[in-house]
């Protein structure tokens, strides 16, 4: 198994760090356009393995698509980072020559690989990849959800005092501030959380999670890699593994939940295939309501993009 991180910037290189350390790929390639960096950060992570106790290696190349040459999965996360004041839409222009560039090259040389997009504006970039990549809509994917749940559901670790791993939770729609954590699909163990914690919490919890991403930015300046870092690579992992598991992920919609040719955030089982399935929930009308608003305000800047083309 080759894995390809393009971008060796703050998430690129956690998350080729993160599938170094978990030993489900032989190979990790981390490629970026800046002379020496992704063979630092490369050789860096490499003298871990024998801290961590782990046998993946990871190699660096500047821009040298040769060195990606038949990867099985490639997670782009080459683009500029949000600043303080800058929502994601605002990268649009930079992110999508950028992310066109590199999926164009990374096809070339690996013409049959799954991509995980993590460029914002998220859902967008991951509509471009598609667009540039010409590979079938299961193959070409974006991280959103996995993160966004991770948020919410770490919320609600510290607000009920239980551990982060017993909560499972479901979030649809963009990767934006129109985002859908859903709280009838959101359990502790098996209990519905509405059990235990009350409406206002939840709601101000819900509200947290949906600035999650800004709340960070104004914090530090740029935007989130530990917790995106890792998520790509479970999803990554997923496909490696041929796990079978359900995350909510950024796929290609062809008329689940009433909805076409959109890139959405949805619940989707991952395997060797990529997006083996979508899974299409039995929302109510105020469920459905807030995906419809989501899925309005990605089609706005999928519409930017395609004038912009
Ligand atoms: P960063 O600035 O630390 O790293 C980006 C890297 O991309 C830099 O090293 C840069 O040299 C490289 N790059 C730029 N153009 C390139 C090209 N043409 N080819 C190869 N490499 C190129 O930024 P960071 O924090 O790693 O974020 C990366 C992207 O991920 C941003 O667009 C950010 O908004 C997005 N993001 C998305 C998340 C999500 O949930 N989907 C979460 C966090 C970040
Ligand atoms: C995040 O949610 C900015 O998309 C990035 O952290």
């Amino acid at each position: 198994m080759k894995i390809t991180v393009v971008g060796a910037g703050n998430v690129g290189a956690t998350c080729a760090d993160v599938i170094a350390r978990n030993e489900f790929a032989n190979e990790v390639v981390l490629l970026d356009i800046k002379q020496g960096i992704s063979e630092g950060k490369s050789l860096d992570i490499w003298q871990t393995a024998p801290i961590n106790s782990y046998d993946t290696r990871t190699i660096g190349s500047t821009n040298d698509y040769a060195a990606t040459k038949d990867s099985d999965i490639v997670v782009i996360t080459s683009g500029l980072p949000r600043k303080p004041g800058m929502s994601r839409d605002d990268l649009i222009s930079t992110n999508a020559g950028i992310v066109n560039s590199v999926t164009e090259n990374i096809v070339k040389y690996s013409p049959n690989t799954i991509i995980i997009v993590v460029s914002n504006p998220l859902d967008v970039m991951t509509y471009v990849a598609y667009l540039k990549a010409q590979l079938p809509s299961n193959k070409v994917m974006g991280m959103a959800g996995i993160l966004d749940t991770a948020r919410y559901r770490a919320f609600l670790a510290e607000a009920l005092n239980i551990s982060p791993k017993d909560i499972q939770g479901m979030l649809l729609g963009g990767h934006g501030d129109t985002m859908v954590p859903l709280p009838r699909y959101t359990t502790v163990s098996g209990i519905p959380v509405t059990e235990l914690i009350d409406s206002e919490k939840l709601n101000a919890i819900i509200e947290r999670t949906k600035k999650g991403g800004g709340e960070l930015v104004n914090l530090m300046g740029t935007s989130a890699w530990y917790a995106p870092g890792a998520a790509a690579a479970q999803m990554a992992e997923a496909i490696a593994k041929d796990s079978k598991r359900i995350f909510p992920v950024c796929a290609w919609l062809n008329g689940e939940y009433g909805l076409k040719d959109i890139y959405l955030g949805v619940p989707v089982v991952l395997g060797k295939n990529g997006i083996e399935k979508i899974i299409e929930l039995k929302l109510n009308k105020d469920e459905m309501n807030l995906v419809n608003d989501s899925a309005k305000a990605v089609k706005e800047v999928m519409d930017v993009y395609d004038k912009m083309k």
